[in-house]
């Protein structure tokens, strides 16, 4: 069948939106229509060389939509099905499922650009182009893996819930899964773009004390405060580390969250926590960054962690924190800021630049 997609040819080059040609979903394979995709910085990473990717490829990884069909053996959903992306699929039967850490599935070490046989579903002119994270959500219409689909309910809008497929809970789940932070809590979180927020409002939700917002930017630190945080810290005015000591008190927070993803940020994040203290790394760092870590740090018991897709149950957080929104216990229309036509996907990624968006969001017809 035909879709129309967002193609990354070359490094450094616009995407080109056109015509492709999708093959029809093969066993245990689900074709979904896309109605929208959130714009997140992990697809930039690849548009400017970061992250190095076979090309060309569709980029996109933030999806929801609706199942239109499903390949032979798929029992999990039907068409007709609300689903969300997971750009970390979950096969629920090796090692790392089965001991309850799915984020961490098996299905991660097979090539990301294929689907499970090693293949593609899109093609471009006769010539394959490859996936991305199994979800190249850039286009009116994609095969996934039944492993890479989230059932979700019917009645939450498709164009707001799909940023629960990477940056809501890839912000949200490390402060409930990973850090586990507890009422009372002290936490800085660095970086307060649209999966940072995340942060800082899971961080409100589970009723920690003081959320201390960091970042370089002034509108981002305005954002922070709106979704949640107690303190801002402009680390491009004064020392983030220095002054997280003097409002947390006994030398720093319990929990520090980075979520910029450069060496530096995540060298301030663990040393602006007291002794015993976790830091958890989300932010996404390009390929090669090294850390220099003095090791005492360790010795002090301080933990220095990560997570990706929240590092929980994939599977039930996104229902869950749908759960939420629905209720009305979670911002989630209010990281917005833009939403585009296909066309405009460029325009997007400009805008993410800038710094000037929280969100945007690629909506289908
Ligand atoms: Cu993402």
């Amino acid at each position: 069948m035909k879709a129309t997609a967002a193609i990354l040819y070359d490094v450094k080059e616009p995407l080109v939106v056109e015509d492709v040609e999708l093959l029809e979903p093969g066993p245990h394979e689900v074709l979904v229509r896309f109605a929208a995709n959130g714009v997140c910085h992990s697809d930039l990473h690849v548009m400017t060389g970061d992250y190095p990717h076979p090309l060309p490829v569709v980029l996109g990884h933030e999806a929801a939509g609706i199942v239109e069909r499903v390949g032979a053996g798929v029992e999990s959903v039907k068409p007709g099905d609300h689903v969300c992306s997971s750009y970390i699929p979950s096969c629920g039967r090796c090692w790392y499922c089965i001991n309850g850490r799915p984020t961490l599935c098996a299905l991660r070490d097979k090539p990301r650009y294929f689907l499970l046989d090693g293949t593609t579903r899109l093609r471009k002119d006769g010539r394959p182009l490859h996936h991305f994270l199994q979800v190249s959500g850039y286009a009116t219409h994609g095969v996934l893996l039944e492993e890479g689909v989230i059932p979700i309910r019917r009645d939450a809008p498709l164009d707001v819930v799909c940023l629960v497929s990477c940056g809501v809970l890839a912000g949200a789940g490390p402060v409930m899964n990973c850090a586990k932070v507890p009422p009372g809590a002290s936490v800085a979180v660095f970086g307060c773009g649209g999966v940072g927020l995340n942060t800082i409002q899971a961080a409100r939700l589970v009723g920690a004390s003081k959320i201390i917002a960091v970042d370089v930017m002034a509108n981002k630190l305005r954002w922070a405060e709106e979704f949640g945080a107690t303190h801002a810290v402009d680390a491009s005015k004064e020392d983030p580390v220095a002054r997280i000591a003097a409002i947390a008190g006994r030398g720093g927070v319990d929990y520090a969250f980075e979520v910029v993803g450069t060496q530096q940020t995540i060298e301030q994040a663990l040393a602006s926590t007291h002794r015993g203290g976790m830091t958890v790394v989300v932010g996404v760092c390009p390929a090669g960054t090294r850390l220099a870590i003095d090791p005492t740090m360790f010795l002090q018991q301080r933990i220095l962690t990560g997570t990706s897709f929240g590092g929980g149950h994939q599977r039930t957080d996104v229902p869950m924190l749908i759960d939420l929104f629905m209720d009305g216990k979670y911002k989630l229309t209010e990281l917005i800021s833009r939403r585009l036509p296909l066309g405009e996907i460029n325009h997007a990624f400009d805008l993410m630049r800038q710094g000037e968006v929280k969100r945007s969001v690629i909506v289908y017809e």
